[in-house]
């Protein structure tokens, strides 16, 4: 956008300074680009070069000001994950986490196929990977079906990125070990039951410069501090990702930046916070949706305000990555069938926290 911006000085004095030559009098109103428009549309017709000129600034205008406009009806699909045998399940805290920043949740069904998977991704405007307790991988190394699913939005978020369309993911805990297991051979680059970071609240070391990074260059200092210096990230894992795994592989060592790592109960290290080099896509181990939503009163969830206004700035961080991106249902009338809203929402007492069934 900085890039884009930079180009309309340039064009309009080159269109002010052919005018003035000729049509001073006609161009009252610049910079407004319905001047130019106008102006262009009464030139006399022998003044093709002027004329061209002009279309192409016009032209150049309107792109500027597409790259500042805001979608503000965005729509984010969050994956679902295997509940039992015929069901899935998202639990509530990854919607109102979407929610609470002004984005709509849907749905993406991971045991739909993977044509109607993709069709729905071209009409949303930004994904969620959520934590889950399912297999990452099959016993003999494989993706399984819903680690092959993620795999398959990954590659096509990756895709329309390349063609221009902004298109952020944002995964947490299982869902950020399915995009490293992804984007490398999988059997050694997310170990499983190598931590102890079941239900303990962790703080960050920071590995990357903050001034470099899309997320932390935005993120209030009070927040990258307390991020650092206090408990505030809630872990519940026992797979991980050691720093090294990200060295191994070109596809990870090149595409991404670590941008955090903290330390298990052993004081082992483990990858805690990813950032793509090229697209707007972001992993992260810890549960930045959980301080603001969950309360089952054995879980070690930090809930002081500061870690609340982290969960918020998450939260705004990603939905206004969505709002940059236009993909569109057809109606809003179709937009509005594809939202959470018609899916049951109930209470899992054992977890003490709800959750959206999915029928099998
Ligand atoms: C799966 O869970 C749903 C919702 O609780 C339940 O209705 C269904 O009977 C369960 N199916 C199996 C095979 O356990
Ligand atoms: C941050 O975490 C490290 C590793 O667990 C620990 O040694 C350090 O004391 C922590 N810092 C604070 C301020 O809690
Ligand atoms: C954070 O947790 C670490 C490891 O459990 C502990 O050593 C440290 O004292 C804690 N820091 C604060 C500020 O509570």
């Amino acid at each position: 956008m900085r890039l884009k911006s930079s180009m309309v000085l340039p064009i309009l004095a080159l269109v002010l300074l052919t005018v003035t030559e000729c049509q001073a009098s006609r161009i009252q109103d610049l910079p407004s680009d319905t001047g130019i428009r106008e102006n262009v549309d009464n030139l006399p017709k022998n003044e093709p070069t002027i004329k061209r000129l002009l279309d192409g600034a016009t032209e150049e205008i309107d792109k500027i000001r597409e790259g500042n406009q805001i979608n503000e009806r965005p729509m984010i699909g969050i994956f679902t994950q295997p509940y039992n045998e015929t069901n899935d399940y998202i639990m509530a805290s990854y919607v109102k986490f979407v929610e609470s920043a002004g984005a709509r949740a849907v749905p993406i069904v991971w045991r739909d196929s993977d044509e109607d998977i993709l069709d729905l991704v071209q009409n949303l405007n930004g994904a969620l990977f959520p934590g889950g307790s399912t297999a990452l991988r099959n016993e003999d190394g494989s993706l399984t079906e819903h680690s092959r699913k993620i795999e398959l939005v990954l590659n096509k978020v990756k895709e329309l990125n390349d063609q221009g369309v902004y298109f952020p993911i944002l995964s947490i805990c299982m869902g950020f070990q399915e995009i490293v297991q992804s984007e490398a051979p999988y059997k050694d680059t997310v170990e499983l039951n190598k931590f102890d970071s079941m239900n303990v609240a962790n703080n960050l070391t920071l590995k990357y410069s903050i001034e470099d990074s899309k997320l932390f260059s935005e993120m209030p200092q009070h927040l990258i501090n307390a991020l650092q210096n206090e408990n505030i990230t809630y872990n519940h894992h026992h797979d991980g990702v050691y720093p090294s795994a990200l060295n191994k592989y070109p596809a990870l060592r090149e595409g991404y930046y670590l941008l955090g790592t903290s330390y298990d109960l052993n004081g082992v290290e483990y990858v805690a916070f990813i950032e793509s080099k090229e697209y707007p896509i972001w992993g992260i181990q810890f549960h930045p949706e959980m301080n603001i939503f969950i309360w089952k009163p054995t879980l070690e969830v930090p809930h002081s305000q500061v870690s609340i206004d982290f969960s918020q700035f998450m939260a705004n961080f990603f939905v206004k990555q969505s709002k940059k991106n236009f993909n569109k249902f057809d109606s809003e009338e179709e937009a509005f069938d594809h939202m959470i809203e018609h899916i049951p929402v109930e209470l899992n007492p054992l977890k003490k926290h709800e959750v959206y069934i999915f029928p099998g």
